[in-house]
């Protein structure tokens, strides 16, 4: 995770790295206080928001495969909180929703990520989306061994806020209808011309992650002069790495891509979202010398998708859509729910609506039983559709990552794992996993408006 050091820097760097290997003997111990602190998305506009260390995002965590990592969380929110582990194998008693972390109260995770690759975290208490758009979320990085031979390896979470001119939180959305989309978009917790550049050398060859961290805002960036050689979905290597001009982020997704620094030293070009006035703009900035062209040291796996699953039939289709009048009745109150049962929502409440799997809002939607060590295979399918709000609707499961099998009954261009899956309005997309730990890992929509609102269920693996 740097930008470009010196060598003197680097060999330092690598020093203290041998040292703590050889003290901690793979361990990784990170404290992370939870707080309300005020934070700067440019000169002249701050905003009070809840952070993960003091900072949004926080402090991305960053191990290594096979690491025991202990995080020692205190919360001083006036509310309930805790910390989900989005795209991580752990194990169930420490994936996040069960738990609940009072006010003033501690708690420790401890697990060993096993796989590589760019995740991150993020509270699940319901309603969710007061507390994740409010600024709780940070990186989660297990690093592979190649990592370290690109010239740089940075992390861009982009985000949205809904403020007013003086940085107070509005509520409602900016922009859209009923999911709370922002006026304000954020890289690394900065807007605009705050947003730190990405600083390269002609001839380097740099490692982008990107995470999408917006409740509901769909995030697609280009490069200006440069083309994205994308490696990783969700944190999944390819068996295929390709280019492209675009990388399109729904809530939750993240991509690893590959930038080649072909362009002139000293000129300036820039990576932007779609829609750049309101603040994603990642300047990248020629330094004036030149490298000698970097190689990929990127090796994609073999391919594994599991044999005959294309023609395999769903085990279960889910239904995704919405409609008018709150979430079933059954939960808690707002304010009273938190865990995996807080029934109605903030979102549900708010706009009226319930978002629904099979025609049921969580917690009245049927959970899925799977066996622990067997392929299941589920068809999602969008039929919200509705003339006046048609929706995309991401798709996260908890617990392990899911192979795409096909989209609208055709085979996907290339073999693509992940742990989120955007079934577009209309449309379906089958997927295939193995739960491979024995627990109730949820499912839902990672557009908080739609997960808080009941688009969820759970998959519970025996
Ligand atoms: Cu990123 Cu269940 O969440
Ligand atoms: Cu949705």
């Amino acid at each position: 995770m740097n930008q470009k050091r010196s060598l003197p820097a680097r060999l330092a760097a690598a020093l203290v790295f041998l040292v703590a290997m050889y003290v901690s003997a793979g361990a990784a111990t990170i404290d992370l206080e939870i707080a309300e602190t005020r934070v700067e998305l440019r000169p002249g506009l701050s905003t009070d928001a809840w952070t993960y260390g003091g900072s949004v995002p926080g402090r991305p965590i960053v191990v290594r495969p096979g690491e025991r990592v202990t995080v020692n969380v205190l919360n001083r929110l006036a509310g309930a909180t805790n910390v989900h582990w989005h795209g991580l194998q752990v194990p169930i008693d420490q994936d996040g929703p069960g738990i609940s972390i009072g006010p003033g109260e501690r708690f420790t995770y401890s697990f060993v990520p096993k796989r590589t690759g760019t995740y991150w975290h993020h509270p699940h208490v319901r309603p969710v989306l007061d507390q994740l758009d409010r600024g709780l979320y940070g990186a989660f990085i297990v690093e592979a061994a190649e990592d370290a031979r690109y010239s740089g390896d940075s992390v861009f979470i982009l985000d949205d806020w809904h403020l007013d001119a003086s940085g107070r939180r509005l509520p409602g959305t900016g922009r859209g209808m009923m999911e709370r989309m922002g006026n304000v978009e954020t890289v690394n917790g900065k807007t605009g011309d705050a947003v730190a550049p990405l600083v390269v050398a002609a001839g380097e060859l740099h490692k982008l992650r990107f995470i999408n961290a917006s409740t509901a805002a769909e995030h697609r960036l280009r490069a200006t002069g440069h083309r994205f050689r994308i490696t990783h979905t969700d944190g999944e290597p390819l068996a295929e790495p390709y280019f492209a001009d675009e990388i399109r982020l729904n809530p939750g997704e993240r991509v690893d891509a590959e930038l080649a620094a072909g362009g002139q030293p000293g000129a300036a070009y820039e990576i932007a979202s779609d829609r750049p006035g309101l603040g994603i703009r990642i300047p990248i900035r020629y330094r004036t010398d030149r490298v000698p062209a970097v190689a990929s040291p990127f090796v994609p796996p073999a391919q594994r998708a599991y044999p005959d699953i294309f023609a395999a039939r769903p085990d279960r289709t889910l239904t995704l859509d919405s409609r008018m009048g709150s979430a079933a009745g059954g939960g808690m109150r707002r304010g009273m729910g938190h865990g995996m049962h807080g029934g109605s929502s903030a979102a549900g409440e708010a706009s009226g609506m319930a978002w629904t799997i099979n025609g049921a809002a969580f917690p009245e939607t049927e959970p899925i039983g799977v066996q622990v060590g067997k392929v299941v295979k589920l068809r999602l399918r969008n039929q919200d559709t509705g003339m006046m709000h048609p929706m995309d609707h991401p798709i996260h499961l908890h617990g392990t990552h899911f192979l795409i099998v096909s989209r609208n009954g055709f085979r996907p261009d290339r073999e693509t794992w992940k742990d989120t899956v955007t079934v577009p309005a209309g449309e379906f997309v089958d997927i295939a996993f193995v739960m491979e730990n024995p627990g109730d890992w949820m499912l839902h929509c990672h557009i908080i408006d739609h997960e808080d609102g009941g688009m969820m269920t759970m998959v519970e693996a025996r």
